[in-house]
């Protein structure tokens, strides 16, 4: 069985990874403290974060509006039931339908569960208005999430024969291709659900031109759009919502990620048109509780501030622009993606040992595929510290080049 190589101890304590299940090869570094894009490891070590718990932090590491709403909510009340209407799940629903023109939302604890509510939502909405339609059409190479239904909702081609059987119904076309999709819809055809940009995949947009014509392709054949917008939704490409930037509405998004600016939130939203599920269909214990809901309030209400989402879009293109310097001067493919998630093409397959090296060096990037890194930092990253990563990078990228 793989282990971490090295065991750093805490507080004495020998292998201190021994009791945890290995599920992922992690680094020998226990980060203890945060704030803003930098974290600190157990020896004090200070690192540049530009994964920020995989574009969960989108406000950086405990920024002070999350820590006082953390405190205020934590100081009043928790979780009251789901069977109870709370205070900020109330306020917390109500604004992501004034930002997003969606009427109806549900919460969950992860953007998984956002992703099996929209997929049981839609086979509902196909049992009562479409004979029982529940085939829905996801994208080759799209990313939903670990549970069972959204990993066969997902086109990762490693996933292909893990934990079979998987659920049916989920037919896959390539991104940015209506031909292949308009071949796709039968009479079982429900839904069509896709990410805005493949975040996961390594950063590929969902052109605008393709996202219209499947509004109009799904609007025309009586079927739903669901976009998962868990990466790429609260402000990550610069506007509110990924889907801002085609001018189309999804009847249903999912959140997740952003949303919680760190703690487990995400969220199941629709159009007041689907919303149909009878009582009893959905639920959860922690679903919707106060606590969790609070610090969404305060990450939608920092969003919102005048100027907030400008400068996402501003820091955006500086990033994009030195990325796109360093591609040049290291025979790199260039840049992808928009705002604050943006993929940087190493034209070869060196994404993993620049990863690694760029760890040593004091600097947290993810490689989502061989040849590519991936860059989601807070969306309030200054532009020194973009510089301070550029200059990491550029010296990361000398070393793994000069030395192949
Ligand atoms: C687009 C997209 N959908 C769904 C998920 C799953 O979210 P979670 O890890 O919170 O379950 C992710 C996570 O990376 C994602 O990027």
């Amino acid at each position: 069985m793989m282990r971490s190589p090295a065991t750093p101890s805490i507080d004495g304590v020998h292998d201190p990874f021994g009791a945890l299940m290995e599920i992922t090869s992690r680094p020998p570094v226990v980060f203890v403290e945060g704030r803003g894009s930098w974290m600190r490891d157990q020896n004090g070590r200070a690192y540049l974060d530009f994964i920020q718990g995989w574009a969960v932090n989108c406000l950086g590491h405990c920024p002070d509006a999350i820590t006082k709403a953390i405190a205020v909510q934590a100081g009043r009340l928790l979780n009251c039931s789901p069977s109870f209407y709370n205070e900020p799940m109330i306020r917390l629903a109500r604004l992501i339908a004034q930002h997003s023109g969606l009427h109806r939302t549900f919460f969950t604890n992860s953007g998984a569960e956002a992703i099996e509510g929209a997929i049981k939502l839609a086979r509902k909405w196909g049992q009562k208005y479409r004979n029982g339609a529940y085939e829905i059409i996801t994208m080759d190479h799209g990313f939903h999430g670990r549970t069972l239904a959204a990993m066969s909702a997902s086109g990762k081609p490693q996933w292909k024969q893990l934990f079979e059987p998987k659920v049916p119904g989920f037919p896959k076309v390539p991104l940015n291709d209506l031909e292949k999709v308009e071949e796709a819809v039968t009479s079982r055809t429900v839904a069509v659900m896709l990410e805005p940009i493949q975040g996961e995949a390594g950063v590929f947009v969902a052109s605008n031109a393709f996202l219209q014509e499947l509004r109009a392709l799904t609007k025309r054949a009586n079927i739903l759009l669901i976009l998962d917008e868990i990466q790429t939704g609260i402000g990550r490409t610069g506007r509110f919502f990924g889907f801002e930037h085609a001018g189309v509405a999804p009847d249903i998004m999912t959140l997740g990620k952003g949303l919680g600016g760190g703690l487990p939130l995400g969220a199941l939203v629709a159009h007041e048109d689907v919303s149909c599920f009878d009582h009893g269909d959905q639920g959860g214990t922690f679903n919707g509780n106060a606590f969790v809901t609070a610090v969404g309030c305060a990450v939608m209400e920092e969003i919102a501030k005048p100027g907030f989402l400008p400068n996402v879009v501003q820091t955006g293109a500086y990033l994009s622009d030195r990325l796109e310097a360093l591609s040049r001067k290291h025979g790199g493919g260039g840049v992808r993606g928009k705002g604050l998630l943006l993929a940087l093409d190493l034209g070869r397959d060196i994404g993993p040992a620049v990863a690694a090296e760029a760890l040593r060096r004091g600097l947290l990037i993810n490689a989502p595929r061989p040849d590519s890194l991936r860059f989601m930092p807070a969306l309030t990253v200054a532009q020194d510290e973009i510089d301070q990563m550029i200059s990491i990078l550029d010296a990361t990228l000398e070393h793994c080049v000069g030395s192949r």
